[in-house]
């Protein structure tokens, strides 16, 4: 039996891929390359190009690779652009989202693990950790996009006997320690991936959107978890589908929050560049503090952060960030 991991050539995706190979499970990725690329997609790993909306083609993928789960990353996550183009991201979230749970229901698959995110929360009434019962009001078409899929996923399972979980991403940055893959994304908007181009001298300085709001030193702040903890909690998402459980949602963050300022501080410390950083208007849609309470992932599935250390997230997120140099002259001549 395979694994079907959809988004797999994307920044979160190509993690999980390795992480599943190198736990030694068979993986077939789709992926329609519009914001991953092929290269990123481990060479062992099977890659099909399309989209997860073409149920005609993810049917035969599921078929012809004897698929029984789906981790289905695929789609736009980018909050502000979200704002501008609502409708893009229900068609990309959404929409498809449907198209690929009738698939796993015609095909009879019966583990099924989704990429949600802290923006089904909106705006939290506590500025402390939340909770996965906090109430779910998500205050941008992104995190509306992604509650309903869950809610999709949520009625659909309990209609057809489909098990799930549903991951809540906080803030997800840095690369796989080995270095194997990373955050390629061009025209980047996240701040830790931002912040690492400005250290490089990919852009002659960086913004940070809002010292206005009431947080300790008046920037936002963001629970940061390194993406092969990220990968590695799915993995422990599938081991507990595969013993038996029947539904799970829970947060993935580290419960700590850092702010924007910290944030840039530690990649002009680690990179030995202090660049140039303009505080600028707030960014809309932007949510004041967003911490997750991870006691429900830590106690429920086997997991335990191994990278939670704001340090090390900036170390791997610089170093890709220097790999990509030499990859993306050698993508563009190839
Ligand atoms: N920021 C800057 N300057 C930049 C880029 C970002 O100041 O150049 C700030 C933003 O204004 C925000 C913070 O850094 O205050 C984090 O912004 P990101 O764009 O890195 O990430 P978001 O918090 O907007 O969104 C991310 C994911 C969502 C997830 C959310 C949960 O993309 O999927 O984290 O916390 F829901």
């Amino acid at each position: 039996m395979s694994v079907l991991v959809t988004g797999g050539a994307g920044y979160i995706g190509s993690h999980m891929v390795w992480e599943l190979l190198d736990k030694g499970e068979d993986v077939v990725v789709i992926d329609n390359l519009s914001t991953g690329f092929d290269w990123a997609v481990a060479p062992r790993a099977k890659f099909v190009l399309g989209d997860i909306g073409d149920m005609k083609l993810v049917t035969r993928v599921i078929e012809q690779n004897s698929v029984d789960t789906i981790i289905h990353f695929a789609g736009s996550v980018v909050v502000p652009e979200s704002l501008e183009k609502p409708l893009e991201y229900y068609e990309n979230n959404t929409v498809k989202t449907r198209n690929l749970i009738q698939v796993a229901v015609n095909t009879g698959i019966d583990k099924f693990i989704f990429s949600s995110t802290a923006a089904v929360y909106g705006a939290p009434m506590t500025s402390g950790p939340i909770r996965e019962d906090a109430v779910l009001n998500p205050m941008s078409p992104y995190g509306s996009s992604k509650l309903m899929s869950e809610i999709m996923l949520r009625d659909t399972a309990d209609a057809h006997g489909m098990r799930y979980v549903m991951l809540r991403y906080f803030n997800v940055a840095g690369c796989d320690p080995d270095r194997r893959t990373g955050q390629s994304t061009v025209g980047a908007t996240h701040l830790i991936k931002i912040a690492c181009e400005a250290a490089l001298g990919k852009r002659s300085n960086m913004r940070v959107f809002g010292t206005d709001y009431e947080t300790a030193d008046g920037s936002c702040v963001r629970d940061f978890i390194h993406v092969s903890d990220l990968a590695a909690a799915h993995y422990a998402a599938l081991n507990f589908l595969r013993q038996g459980g029947l539904k799970f949602t829970a947060n993935c963050g580290y419960s700590r929050g850092y702010s924007v300022l910290e944030v840039v501080d530690a990649v002009q410390r680690i990179s030995g560049n202090k660049f140039p950083v303009i505080r600028d208007q707030r960014r809309p849609g932007d949510i004041p503090a967003l911490v997750a309470n991870s006691h429900r992932i830590q106690s429920r599935l086997s997991w335990t952060p191994r990278f939670d250390d704001l340090d090390f997230i900036v170390e791997t997120a610089l170093a890709w960030e220097r790999k990509l140099e030499g990859i993306r002259p050698a993508v563009a001549a190839g």
